[in-house]
């Protein structure tokens, strides 16, 4: 079985949700954790979780909704992290892509961090162009997770795994340019490696430009075993591992 460590499989992005977790299905993915953004995703992926039997699902404030957060929002996530197949909190982080306040980024990213140490849950980060400030936060928060999309150097991602986080490795890992994290994937063990697709983006060669779905995650896993020429299915059942033990499943 596979494991989609990232998605955002919600009515936002797809018609038919029931057509999507079949292909999931039919692909070998036996778990994928659809990641919250706001309130509104939040809420509809605890109806996913119980639909489903495949979906599991995190439940976070992401930094593009930073500035329209409120209380509410962050009693929500707590009253449901302990909930029946709720596995984490995500996505959460930073994100200097965008013009959005860096301060209030901060500010809502070490508040889920803080709910996540009581909980003792672990968290899925999104970080773009700061892994720096990322990383510092992390060092001190004492919580565990995965880096999703990881895009910084083999040296961050070394410094990642000793803190207790994951690579999450996506579509990236199949385009042309990526250069740096093949070099990461070269470096990293296998066992500090998780799968991801971040549906509906990032679409893997070859259905780059398409709407990406959990379905895909086999193409990411194929790439990486011919980087670090390894047996697709001992790879299978290594990062699935990862994932179980993370989540304590
Ligand atoms: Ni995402």
């Amino acid at each position: 079985m596979l494991v989609d460590t990232h998605c955002h499989v919600y009515s936002e992005y797809y018609d038919n949700i029931e057509e999507v977790i079949k292909r999931s299905r039919d692909a070998g993915v036996g778990m994928m954790v659809v990641n919250g953004v706001d309130r509104k995703s939040n809420e509809e992926i605890l109806r996913l979780v119980k639909e489903y039997d495949i979906v599991y699902g995190a439940l976070g404030i992401q930094p593009e909704s930073v500035e329209t957060a409120t209380e509410e929002d962050f009693d929500f996530i707590e009253k449901h992290i302990g909930d029946d197949k709720i596995v984490a909190i995500g996505e959460i982080g930073l994100d200097y892509h965008y013009d959005i306040d860096r301060e209030k980024q901060k500010e809502v990213f070490k508040r889920q961090l803080e709910i996540a140490k009581k909980y003792n849950k672990p968290v899925i980060v999104h970080s773009r162009d700061c892994i720096q400030e990322t990383y510092d936060i992390l060092k001190l928060s004492n919580v565990k997770g995965i880096m999703h999309c990881y895009s910084g150097s083999v040296e961050m991602a070394r410094e990642f795994v000793k803190i207790g986080f994951y690579l999450g490795i996506g579509g990236i890992v199949t385009f042309k340019n990526a250069v740096k994290l093949l070099d990461v994937i070269k470096d990293t063990s296998l066992e500090y490696i998780v799968l991801e697709t971040d549906s509906p983006y990032l679409s893997p060669e070859p259905y780059r430009g398409k709407v990406n779905e959990p379905a895909n995650v086999h193409v990411i896993l194929q790439k990486i075993c011919a980087i670090k020429g390894l047996d697709y299915m001992e790879a299978s059942r290594v990062t699935t591992e990862n994932v179980l033990r993370l989540f304590d499943k």
